[in-house]
This record gives C-alpha cells, sequence and structure tokens, in this order.
C-alpha cells in the first residue's frame, strides 16, 4: 500500500515534467516562428528605402537624363569655355586625340576625372547619363560615336 502510494507520487511527478517540459517546447517554438515571420515583415517594410539608398548611391536623379541635359547642366561650366584647358565642344582638333581613346576610355576618365576635371564632371550623374553626355560632346566635334545600348 505504501509503494502504491509512492509509484503513484513518482507517477504524477513525472507525467508533470513531462506535460511541462512538452509545453515549454512548444511555447518556444511557436515565439521562434514569430520572428521569422517578424524578420520578414520588416524586410518588406524596409526593402523601399533600400532601394532609394542604393539608387542614390549608384548616383543620378532616378529620371535618367539625356546627354544634352547632362551637359547643359554640368559639363557646360568648363566643356563651353575651355576653363582649366577642358576640350572645348565643337573643338574638332581638341577632342581628335581624345576620340582615339573611344567611348569606353573616354568613360574611364569622365568617371574617375582626369587632372583638372573632378570625377564625374563633379556631377551626380549615372554611368550611362555620363557615357550619354560623352557622345553628345563628342559627336559635336568631330566624333561618330555610337550611343551606349540601352541596360
Ligand atoms: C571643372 C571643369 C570640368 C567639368 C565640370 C567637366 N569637365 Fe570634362 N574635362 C575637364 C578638363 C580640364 C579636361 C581635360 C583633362 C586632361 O586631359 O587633362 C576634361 C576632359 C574630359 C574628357 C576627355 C577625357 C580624356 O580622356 O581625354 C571627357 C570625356 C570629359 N571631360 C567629359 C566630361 C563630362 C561628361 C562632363 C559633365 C558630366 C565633364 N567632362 C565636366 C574639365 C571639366
Amino acid at each position: 500500500m505504501e509503494n502504491d502510494t509512492l509509484r503513484g507520487f513518482i507517477y504524477l511527478i513525472v507525467t508533470t515534467i513531462v506535460t511541462v517540459a512538452i509545453a515549454l517546447i512548444t511555447a518556444i517554438s511557436l515565439m521562434h516562428r514569430q520572428e521569422v515571420v517578424d524578420e520578414e515583415a520588416v524586410n518588406q517594410r524596409i526593402l523601399p528605402v533600400a532601394q532609394v539608398s542604393i539608387a542614390a548611391a549608384s548616383g543620378g536623379t532616378g529620371v535618367e537624363r539625356t546627354g544634352e541635359q547632362l551637359y547643359q547642366a554640368t559639363c557646360t561650366a568648363c566643356h563651353s569655355t575651355g576653363a582649366a584647358g577642358a576640350p572645348k565642344l565643337g573643338d574638332n582638333t581638341a577632342w581628335a586625340p581624345r576620340l582615339k581613346l573611344g567611348l569606353s576610355g573616354l568613360l574611364k576618365s569622365a568617371i574617375l576625372g582626369k587632372n583638372a576635371m573632378p570625377p564625374k564632371g563633379g556631377s551626380d550623374a549615372t554611368e550611362t547619363e555620363l557615357a550619354h553626355a560623352i557622345v553628345y560632346m563628342a559627336n559635336k566635334s568631330g566624333g561618330s560615336l555610337k550611343e551606349p545600348a540601352a541596360k
């Protein structure tokens, strides 16, 4: 009889422990699943911000400018006057040796800057916009560069 009581007691304890353990494991895994869902929701919410900062990092206004527009906005400051030794728009002689670099060579100079010319001519242009501006300038200065293929 004594033994039966003891056995009953132990049985009760073991059952309680197992039940609590199962409840805990269930609770923890539910909490974990909630976290995963939250993470996805947060990613969705910050996506627009992330995209905007990527756009800002790669330069540009978001609306692509034509070569002429970028030229008028920025490049003209030096390239219409010849300031700081810039090859002037329409000065075929000044452009002739540079045209030999081809669009890719000229684009490289424009992106990195060259001597008195600051990188990107000091603008926030994208590489595509720069390429269009170079084609615009070069082709008004004796060149016959092709517009870069649309990306
Ligand atoms: C602050 C003045 C300045 C501005 C603004 C400027 N440039 Fe220039 N650019 C120069 C000068 C100076 C040179 C000549 C560099 C040299 O060969 O020493 C030059 C040269 C170049 C060349 C020839 C590079 C080569 O390798 O021969 C290209 C292409 C060019 N600029 C594109 C641009 C474009 C596109 C813009 C506008 C987005 C621009 N530049 C704005 C000053 C400027």
